[in-house]
């Protein structure tokens, strides 16, 4: 039987901070994964990614309300804080930090924090709300931690552009480290939103990462950008997809349109309705 190591759980950023200093006087360096919960393997992966870049993981899980819009999951977004913390402890974290919505914006919260570059066009077109949401409350986070590293899933690859650019251009000098999708058997990119899918729509959601590595494929083989979108886009929606979002091929650093032959600084990112679940997934075009 293996032992699951202690998990210390705090819920004030007084707290966290009393913590994170205790490993700090003992010389660790610290690692950092946020989360919004209902944990899978994608989520393991980067606490695994942070256990390997430091010596002590504080892990978060808050379901942040200012990254929806009113219309949006929130309410029945999957909580399961419980089996979380189990997980995180296997993972090896030593710290789950479970604010409730006061601690993180007290009454009279009044600021924003709104990040361009990266942030236009793609998610924003469709979701103009979500990534001041996200920049908001990674800030917050990255300021109460104050880790040395916080790892983040490639599988949200503009959000991780984003977090990336606000920590740059606010100085916040925690190194901000991507990690690889995780995928099962079939491709399909893990998130806590496909447990929303009925098992025919599992079976459709499954053509979205074949269909854009045929897209990738095809431009990498020269076919002009721009009809390569369209027809991915057709694809999907011959899959079973009811709506598309966008397919684009994005310069993987700035996220700005692609112009010309693709190359290794190119990727291909999508965003597409199954009933009532959205889906995203990118990946490198010249992988
Ligand atoms: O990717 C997520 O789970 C969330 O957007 C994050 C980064 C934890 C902020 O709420």
């Amino acid at each position: 039987m293996t032992a699951v190591p202690e998990l210390i759980l705090t819920r004030t950023v007084a707290d966290l901070r009393e913590q994170v200093a205790a490993l700090r006087n003992a010389g660790k360096r610290i690692g950092f994964v946020p989360t919004m919960g209902a944990l899978h393997e994608g989520h393991l992966a980067l606490a695994a990614e942070a256990r390997r870049r430091s010596d002590a993981v504080v892990g978060s899980v808050f379901v942040n309300p200012t990254q929806f819009a009113a219309h949006e999951d929130l309410g029945t977004y999957p909580r399961q804080e419980a089996r979380d913390a189990e997980l995180l402890a296997g993972a090896g974290c030593s710290i789950l930090f479970a604010p409730d919505a006061a601690e993180m914006y007290p009454n009279g919260f009044a600021t924003s924090v709104q990040v361009g570059g990266p942030s236009e066009g793609l998610e924003t077109d469709f979701r103009p709300h979500f990534f001041s949401g996200v920049a908001v409350v990674v800030a917050k986070l990255l300021n109460q931690v104050q880790a040395d590293v916080a790892v983040f899933g490639e599988k949200d690859y503009q959000q991780l552009m984003v977090v990336r650019r606000m920590a740059r251009d606010l100085d916040i000098p925690t190194e901000i480290v991507g990690a690889p999708t995780v995928r099962d058997t079939h491709g399909l990119a893990l998130s806590s939103r496909n447990a929303y899918l009925s098992a025919e729509e599992l079976t459709v959601a499954r053509r979205l990462n074949v269909i854009l590595r045929e897209a990738a494929d095809r431009a990498a083989a020269g076919e002009p950008v721009e009809t390569v979108e369209m027809a991915a886009a057709g694809a999907l929606i011959e899959s079973g997809f009811a709506k598309v979002d966008y397919v684009a091929i994005r310069y993987s650093e700035t996220l700005a349109p692609f112009s010309g032959a693709v190359d290794a600084s190119a990727r291909i990112l999508a965003a597409a309705w199954l009933g009532k679940t959205r889906l995203i997934d990118n990946m490198a075009v010249t992988a």
